[in-house]
């Protein structure tokens, strides 16, 4: 396949080194343009490209840039890219270490992916966010291996969910239907399967247990454990 990839940093060049062993032809962009990828190209076997090229470029495309830099992507990304053409966001909202706050997802109106989508004006389905890169490049498993880790997959629309989902299972994961992007709260940080490497029943049974709207009391919750692990993190000196 012809997979574009917006974003070269943790997540975007580990997918690249993946789906290039794969025997896939990637076009990889940062923000700073191909001519500063040259490092990226040797170490994961994509092509250097500009945004633009990548969004054209693939039959699948992702964009992992930071979510604060969301906005700042061109308003006609997408133009003229076929609707065929699956985007996924691999989105997680840090407001302490890196986004600042962001009202909507404060107040719980929209969730992360879909606060992505109405920015990016094109649909998104989420999936990779609640993975380490280092994880997502070094823990791919042969299907029927026992305890292979699932990961969430949730967007809108049903043929680009099956298409996203064949792909993260070539990548070595079982996935599980996350719902549509309303219901992707779930897989958000701070929830029971971010960052949990849960096999496919344990974490089908965790998103159920959840439920699918989410309340007042979850939001707060959630929203709590996560700026519990934001402040962790700060105290241990990591950035974003
Ligand atoms: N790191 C993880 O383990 C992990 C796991 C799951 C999900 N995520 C989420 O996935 C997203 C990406 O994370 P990451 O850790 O891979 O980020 P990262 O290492 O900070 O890399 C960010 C990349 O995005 C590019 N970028 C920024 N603004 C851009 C723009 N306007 N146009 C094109 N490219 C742009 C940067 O290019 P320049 O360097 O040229 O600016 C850089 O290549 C975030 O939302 C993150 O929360 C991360």
């Amino acid at each position: 396949m012809k997979i574009g990839i917006i974003g070269a940093g943790f997540i975007g060049s580990a997918l690249a080194v993946r789906l290039t062993s794969l025997g896939h032809s990637v076009l990889i962009a940062n923000s700073r343009g191909p001519e500063t990828l040259g490092e990226v190209a040797q170490k994961t076997g994509a092509t250097p490209a500009t945004a633009y090229e990548a969004a054209r470029y693939g039959e699948i495309t992702v964009v992992t840039i930071p979510l604060k830099n969301i906005p700042e992507l061109p308003k006609d990304l997408f133009e003229g890219v076929s609707a065929g053409v699956p985007v996924i966001d691999t989105s997680n909202y840090y407001p302490m270490l890196r986004d600042g706050q962001i009202p909507e997802l404060e107040s719980g109106d929209l969730t992360e992916s879909e606060w992505v989508q109405a920015h990016l004006g094109r649909p998104v389905v989420k999936v990779f966010n609640n993975i380490l890169a280092d994880d997502l490049e070094k823990l791919g498993k042969p299907a029927g291996t026992p305890g292979r880790i699932a990961l969430p997959v949730a967007g809108d629309e049903a043929v680009a969910k099956q298409q996203v989902m064949a792909l993260v299972e070539e990548l070595g994961f079982d996935t599980v239907d996350g719902g549509n992007l309303h219901e992707s709260w779930r897989q958000q940080p701070g929830t029971p399967c971010y960052l949990a490497n849960m096999p496919a029943a344990e974490l089908q049974q965790q998103l159920a247990s959840l439920g699918t709207v989410r309340t007042d009391a979850q939001h707060a919750q959630f929203l709590a454990n996560h700026a519990a692990q934001e402040k962790q993190m700060a105290a241990q000196g990591i950035k974003l």
